[in-house]
């Protein structure tokens, strides 16, 4: 049975949304500036942390990725392109899935590309059936954080590796400050316990770990540059009431990053 609560089935709504605009040229041209490809990307994940994730999760040609939450395909379909892997890609939104399925295509990649629309906390496939497990700040849009990663640990081969970028609230905040950071973090980034804690309790041991947070800070900086130079653009395609709403809501974001509110993090872990 498929998630959810009221509050994920806004973000839902709101991630399929992006999903239906993200081959509009202007959408293209910005990511292309922020993360450095064009794949429909909705996370914060670069090219260079992509780069990183295939020596990370040790990928070669014999390997089965599971990108978990993979929207329109990023950032497993350009995993699968550089290593010769073959990728399975979960998520909830069928217009994503849709749209990954025809990039791939558009590479030649279909017979290494599958798709599968479920929840990340139900997921249907056999113990074992994985090599290695991407998810790209996936965590902090849903709620049952403890069971995707049991599910994760259940569908890895036991030496394989999972590697993933999660944005979470700054710990021991002022009531003023908390407010800030959940204002203007994904919808489910707090979180009760740390990570390193959560990864435990779930059956994982932490191989590697790295704040990201200075690469958001900039990567919303260049979100920032992007908007404002193609700001006619977003203006016919959004109007200039959501596109004014976009640039205060980025502003907002950046100041909550400079203070310090939010945290982007990357771990890589084996099962315990
Ligand atoms: C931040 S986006 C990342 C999308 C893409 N991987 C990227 O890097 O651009 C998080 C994704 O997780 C998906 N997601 C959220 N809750 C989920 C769930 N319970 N099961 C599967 N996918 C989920 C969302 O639909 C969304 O596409």
């Amino acid at each position: 049975m498929f998630c959810c609560t009221e509050s994920e089935i806004t973000l839902r709504s709101h991630f399929e949304d992006a999903y239906r605009r993200s081959r509009v040229p202007v959408i293209q041209e910005i990511e292309r500036r922020v993360c450095g490809c064009d794949y429909g990307g909705n996370s914060w994940t670069t090219k260079e942390q992509a780069d990183a994730l295939i020596g990370q999760l040790r990928l070669d040609k014999h390997s089965d990725l599971l990108d978990l939450g993979a929207g329109t395909g990023w950032p497993g379909i350009y995993m699968a392109k550089e290593t010769g892997c073959a990728v399975s890609l979960v998520d909830l939104p069928e217009i994503g899935l849709q749209l990954a399925k025809k990039r791939a295509a558009e590479e030649g990649l279909e017979q290494r590309v599958s798709v599968t629309i479920a929840d990340a906390a139900d997921l249907p496939f056999a113990k074992g059936s994985f090599d290695a497990i991407s998810h790209s700040d996936l965590l902090c849009c849903l709620i049952r954080k403890d069971v995707v990663l049991q599910q994760c640990v259940r569908v890895l081969r036991p030496q394989g590796y999972m590697a993933f970028t999660v944005i979470s609230i700054t710990r021991n905040l002022s009531k003023t400050q908390h407010e800030r950071a959940i204002a203007n973090a994904p919808g489910f980034a707090e979180i009760e316990i740390d990570y390193h804690s959560l990864l435990k309790n779930t059956g994982w041991r932490v191989t590697d770990w790295s704040d990201l947070t200075d690469e958001y800070r900039e990567s919303c900086v260049r979100q920032i540059d992007a908007d404002a130079e193609n700001q006619s653009a977003l203006e016919n395609l959004l109007g200039s009431q959501e596109t004014k709403e976009r640039a205060s809501n980025w502003g907002a974001k950046l100041d909550a990053m400079n203070d310090g509110l939010l945290l982007r993090e990357l771990f890589v872990c084996q099962p315990a």
